[in-house]
């Protein structure tokens, strides 16, 4: 079953003789490239400023130094990263009459996506469990959720993201791919890949998807169950700080659906066969890290006053204040 070429020069691995990816991009009519571009070119900017500015004025203003507003300037972080893993690469590419993408390059793709995405959700769930403290069981906030706590947690972050993204790398790296090399995406993805190699890949698939998927999806459920028992909390004591609570809660809820959604939609469909899923995928790499700025700044008077505070002391105008 190894498919190898003797007088040729083979890298890798022995049986491997694909170098390279095709990628076949996201349409062919020139109105939609124009439309994707000016569309992911905005977006792309506007998620980098929007998680810089989110970063900054964390990092800037003291009364922000609570564990939510740590934990929400490093989500702000991910998205940094997140955002550069496939957008770039592909915007460049959208007027190129042929893309590919090496190797390697698929590799890091893979492997950055993973890391950050699965970082982003142990992340989500830090944050539900830090309202979760702060909703129900406010009087010992202070002693179970500090700065050192949050070392603690973005260390675990990182740490489950990571074990998770090389243990889906194991899957991939050694395939044999001789060809056909096409990806009908932007970016390269596991699913895909897989179904390049030239072996059965059947049970290879399950084990990807079942990492993925189930992961996600046990990590959504847990997040919608945190909710609705905040949500619960709230709803028997009627205090007067529930509205703020509330506000903030729904902001982290939107922010957990929209990032859920369309991984839910590209590990648990079936057939990913209709185009829907390619523009799911821009969706989720430019989009969603810039809703979540947004989303945490235009619901929050505390984040809107500390951006005041720190931007007019940069400005010089400290009246402002
Ligand atoms: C991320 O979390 C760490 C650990 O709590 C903190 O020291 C750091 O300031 C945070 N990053 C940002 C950008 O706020």
């Amino acid at each position: 079953m190894s498919v190898s070429l003797p007088n040729k020069p083979i890298k890798r691995t022995n049986h491997s003789v694909v170098s390279e990816f095709v990628l076949l991009g996201l349409s062919n009519s020139r109105e939609i490239k124009l439309f994707l571009f000016c569309f992911s070119s905005l977006f792309y900017v506007f998620s980098g400023m929007g998680n810089l500015l989110i970063v900054i004025t964390v990092t800037a203003d003291p009364y922000l130094h609570s564990p939510m507003y740590i934990l929400l300037a490093n989500l702000s972080v991910i998205d940094l990263i997140f955002c550069s893993i496939a957008a770039p690469k592909m915007i460049c590419d959208l007027f190129r009459k042929r893309k590919v993408i090496s190797f390697g390059g698929c590799i890091v793709q893979i492997f950055f996506s993973h890391a950050v995405g699965g970082t982003e959700m142990v992340l989500f769930i830090a944050m539900a469990f830090d309202r979760y403290v702060a909703i129900c069981k406010p009087l010992h906030y202070l002693t179970i959720m500090n700065p050192r706590k949050c070392i603690f947690i973005l260390v675990l972050s990182w740490t489950i993201g990571l074990i998770h993204s090389l243990s889906q790398l194991t899957f991939v790296v050694n395939l044999p791919f001789c060809g056909p090399n096409v990806l009908d995406s932007f970016y390269c993805d596991i699913p895909r890949l897989i179904k390049l190699a030239c072996m059965d890949t059947y049970e290879l698939e399950f084990m990807v998807t079942a990492n993925s998927g189930f992961i996600s999806l046990g990590a959504f459920f847990l997040l919608i169950l945190s909710y609705i028992f905040i949500l619960a909390t709230l709803q028997k004591h009627t205090l007067g700080g529930s509205s703020k609570a509330l506000s903030t809660l729904s902001a982290h809820i939107i922010v957990v659906v929209l990032f859920f959604g369309p991984l839910t939609f590209f590990y648990v469909w079936p057939s990913p066969s209709t185009h829907m899923d390619k523009f799911l995928a821009i969706f989720d790499a430019v989009l969603t890290p810039f809703l979540n700025p947004v989303i945490y700044t235009v619901r929050n008077r505390e984040m809107k006053m500390a951006m005041r505070r720190v931007f007019g002391q940069l400005m010089g105008c400290r009246r402002i204040i």
